[in-house]
């Protein structure tokens, strides 16, 4: 583990390496215990740098067994070594050279899952960011593109297959016991892309014909006896590579695409070239373990990942600060995968859910940072909401400024300029802007500058001359390191919509717009409509084009106007939950004051009647009548928050939704599709639909007998996890819950994915007790702290999805929190440093709470031997 060295890493401070790696080949002889690593570079010293400069590569807890120098080894005096540096001194002043490093590795003790370690008998690797460094000594960053020979020899019982990078050269017996593979791969790549899997696996094979007639083998490597249930996995890649081929005209460019399922994985899943690594919960499913939503997301991931072969693969990144550059894009690309796949609008409402719920808090608490960071002291920490999402949004943006034809243009421009390239967001902005002639300068603001604008909106309607004006303005709070901040370029997309329900088409003067959408650039700006027929009602920052907060003060008539008329039904969900947002919070003040809530009957009318309108698309239902979450609500709120008080309201007003519905909803609840199970997007938004209803139903009905049915009944795991997830929620001590949650860890003993939605459902539970149980489960017999998917399961659940239980009034849920981030510190920074990000949001808490959240931050921070994970998140939340 690589502990605080108090270094950081600024994005000025860029310069190239002095010496240039051409090829590289490794050697592995896989050994639990002793791997022993030999790597033969080619190098050459780049134009210009002095004779005398050293060669200085990177490692880290390495041992050096060799060192040569074209095949002779260097004396001591000509060279300096660390477990985390070698320094070669003495190196040829022109043409090639080869350099010769031997090391020693322990896949099995590396607990880090991180370079090359052991998940459940497989040895596999993870590079990305520093992981290289942990193999072998080597210049460690994006930037050294080398093309890759890899030989791995193995004893056959140990390891039956042996994987690696791009198309198989050969294989076969090596000496007593042992076999060997060879790979290459021909593309120069950077070092966070190696990979290497060695183990007894099961296997699932396909194939695609490329637009250009190539034949591609598809393997996709799972358990033993796991295979079926990646059939959804391979049906999803053959989609995202046709889909990439169609709309951004890029085919796959090696013989084979491999795809390998482990268990303890740090994250979602690893782009390697050629050989993608899997959390197995994102390759795995089918009807009886995996909910709908496990679907969605395996699909999104195994595009994401295949999209990085041209977003990040082929076009990679100068250093780890322009991470957004293939984050940002990738995410961009799987979003309008998914929303090509599946309906637009609903997954558009999800993104926008998922922006609101993750990267706003990130972006209005201490770890606020750019989409694109100027500083580092441990890049680990920058894989946040803010480089993907909010990365993703700025992509968006770009398309919207510039419009479907020129994007693409932008994208044919950047793929032709920079394939092979480790590049730059300026890269990046200045294909954007020579494909389209628009000046991005101030729009490059939004990758420098941190925080969440703020647009202030207001509106005039002058009845005698007919015309109506839109006031727009725009701040931006300082954020750690940015106190003053430069005005933004905002792109907010709009619509006018008169009385009745058409849309008003003229144009503005006042400021620049066009294409329906006002482009924000000045502090202040007033676009004036003239010959507008009647009093119009302003949709702004429809679909969310701007990931901005607005302020409007705008009445719950116009609110209903637009729920019932824009033409753009992102933009209807939005006003029906800027509706319900504004009765929770106002629920949630009376509760606090101990006084009673006012009827939300006109909030109840809406949500019952677009449940029962069978014009609009179930999954679209579906989202309307899922009311913003506590979390939601606490950020609307701002400050001062007593998650208590924001708990009783939401079960206020969803009671009273409940109560007036109620015929509806448990029509509804039943209304799930029978037959077989199937996980396309209009199945999956029926079953969205009937377990929102039975949500509404069994709280008006106040019995946990429809639930309990329902769990009994279920054959598949989305209405099954529904139901007791209801059960667990609504009856916490019935009987029924308590059989529910038996029979469901009975039957899925030995399914792990399956046990930790066990875990996560009750780790969820709203209520202080809720500490109790968690506690009671950390100590039971199926919790594993090692595995990464358990830990985040249960902990991660706990503090980062249950707002009552884990901020319990006497901070006994943050000490939980910190008593395992310090544990799980020792094995595993990187999942520690993640799970400690749950109190991010800490100083917007009411003070009891703030001071007993502080406390265990101090209690991290003193804990002492921290990884530089972990005590970067420290000391950036402690003020
Ligand atoms: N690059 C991976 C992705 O987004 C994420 C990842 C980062 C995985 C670091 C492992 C380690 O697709
Ligand atoms: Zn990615």
């Amino acid at each position: 583990m690589r502990t605080e060295s108090g270094q950081i890493f600024k994005l000025g401070d860029y310069r190239p390496t002095d010496f240039v790696v051409e090829r590289i080949d490794l050697t592995f002889e896989l050994d639990p215990a002793a791997t022993k690593v030999v790597s033969r570079m080619i190098l050459h010293r780049r134009e210009g740098v002095a004779a005398d400069a050293a060669l200085v590569l990177d490692g880290d807890e390495l041992t050096l067994d060799g060192l040569q120098l074209d095949g002779n080894d260097i004396d001591p005096a000509g060279y300096a070594v660390t477990p985390d540096s070698l320094t070669i001194r003495a190196l040829p002043e022109s043409g090639p050279f080869e350099i010769t490093v031997s090391t020693t590795i322990s896949p099995e003790t590396n607990t880090t899952l991180m370079g090359l370690y052991r998940s459940s008998g497989v040895y596999c690797t993870q590079c990305e960011a520093e992981g290289f460094r942990r193999i072998t000594y080597f210049y460690d960053r994006p930037d050294v593109l080398a093309v890759y020979t890899v030989t791995v020899i193995a004893r056959k019982d140990d390891a039956k297959l042996l994987l690696s990078n791009g198309n198989f050269l050969g294989g076969g017996d090596y000496d007593e016991g042992r076999h060997f593979a060879a790979w290459f791969d021909p593309h120069p790549k950077p070092s966070y892309l190696f990979a290497l899997v060695g183990g007894d696996l099961g296997m699932i094979e396909d194939s695609f014909t490329t637009m250009s007639g190539r034949d591609v083998a598809l393997k996709i490597y799972v358990e033993h006896g796991k295979e079926a249930r990646a059939a959804y996995a391979m049906d999803a890649l053959k989609r995202s590579m046709k889909w990439d081929e169609e709309v951004y005209g890029r085919e796959y460019d090696l013989d084979i695409f491999q795809i390998v399922a482990v268990s303890d994985f740090n994250m979602g899943a690893m782009e390697n070239k050629g050989l993608n690594v899997f959390n197995d919960k994102y390759v795995l499913a089918d009807p009886e373990t995996a909910t709908d939503a496990d679907y969605a997301n395996i699909e999104a991931i195994i595009a994401h990942e295949y999209f990085h072969n041209w977003t990040g693969n082929r076009i990679t990144c100068r250093d780890w600060f322009q991470l957004c550059l293939k984050e940002g894009l990738t995410v961009y690309r799987d979003h309008t995968f998914s929303a090509d796949q599946r309906s637009a609008p609903v997954k558009r409402i999800a993104e926008i859910r998922l922006l609101k719920a993750h990267q706003f808090p990130e972006d209005a608490g201490p770890l606020a940072h750019p989409v694109r960071p100027q500083k580092y002291r441990e890049i680990n920490n920058f894989y946040t909401a803010t480089v993907y999402e909010k990365g993703s949004e700025v992509v968006r943006m770009i398309r919207t400024i510039l419009g479907a034809e020129d994007f693409r243009k932008g994208m044919d421009l950047y793929f032709e300029r920079h394939d092979g390239d480790a590049s730059t967001i300026e890269d990046f902005l200045a294909c954007f802007t020579d494909a389209s002639g628009r000046d991005l300068t101030q729009f490059a603001l939004w990758y420098s500058q941190a925080g969440t604008p703020l647009v202030t909106v207001s509106t005039d309607w002058n009845e005698a001359g007919k015309t109506f004006s839109v006031t727009l303005e725009q701040s931006l709070a300082p954020t750690p390191g940015q106190s003053r901040k430069a005005l933004m370029h905002i792109p907010l997309a709009y619509g006018l919509i008169l009385p009745d329900g058409r849309e008003f088409e003229g144009q503005p003067h006042g400021g620049e717009a066009g294409n329906g959408v006002f482009h924000l650039t000045k502090r202040k700006q007033t676009f004036r409509f003239a010959g507008v027929p009647e009093r119009p009602v302003l949709s702004i920052n429809r679909g969310f084009s701007a990931p901005v907060n607005i302020a409007m003060e705008q009445s719950i008539a116009d609110l209903a106007h637009i729920a019932r008329h824009d033409s753009d039904g992102v933009a209807r969900w939005q006003a029906i939950n800027d509706h319900a947002t504004r009765s929770l919070i106002s629920a949630a003040r009376l509760s606090r004051d101990d006084r009673k809530l006012p009827s939300v009957a006109e909030l109840a009318e809406i949500l019952i009647a677009t449940a029962a309108d069978e014009s609009l698309e179930p999954a679209f239902r579906a989202q309307t009548l899922t009311l913003p979450s506590e979390s939601d609500i606490a950020r609307e709120i701002g400050g001062n928050i007593d998650p208590d008080a924001i708990h009783a309201a939401r079960e206020a007003v969803m009671k009273e939704v409940a109560h007036a519905g109620l015929e509806t909803f448990a029509a509804l609840a039943d209304s799930a599709p029978t037959g077989p199970y199937s996980p396309d997007a209009e199945d999956a938004g029926k079953r969205a639909l009937a377990a929102t209803a039975m949500a509404y139903a069994s709280i008006a009905e106040g019995w946990p007998d429809r639930l309990k049915k329902a769990f009994d009944a279920a054959d598949n795991m989305t209405m099954m996890a529904q139901a007791l997830q209801l059960l667990v929620y609504q009856f916490a001590s019935a009987e029924e819950t308590r059989e529910a949650l038996e029979s469901f860890r009975a039957r899925f003993a030995d399914n792990p994915l399956a046990l930790d939605k066990w875990h996560t459902i009750q780790a969820m539970a709203p209520g202080a007790k809720s500490y109790d149980r968690v506690e009671h489960l950390l100590a039971g017999p199926d919790f594993d702290r090692t595995n990464p998917n358990r830990m985040r399961a249960l902990v991660g659940a706990f503090s980062a999805g249950n707002p009552t239980g884990f901020n319990r009034a006497d901070g006994a849920g943050y000490r939980l929190l910190a008593r395992e981030v310090i544990a799980i510190d020792k094995r595993n920074p990187q999942l520690a440093a993640r799970l400690l990000t749950a109190l991010r949001s800490w100083q917007s808490l009411e003070s009891g709470r703030q001071e007993h959240a502080r406390l265990a931050l101090v209690s991290i921070r003193e804990a002492g031997a921290l990884s530089a994970d972990v005590s970067d998140i420290v000391d950036r939340m402690l003020p």
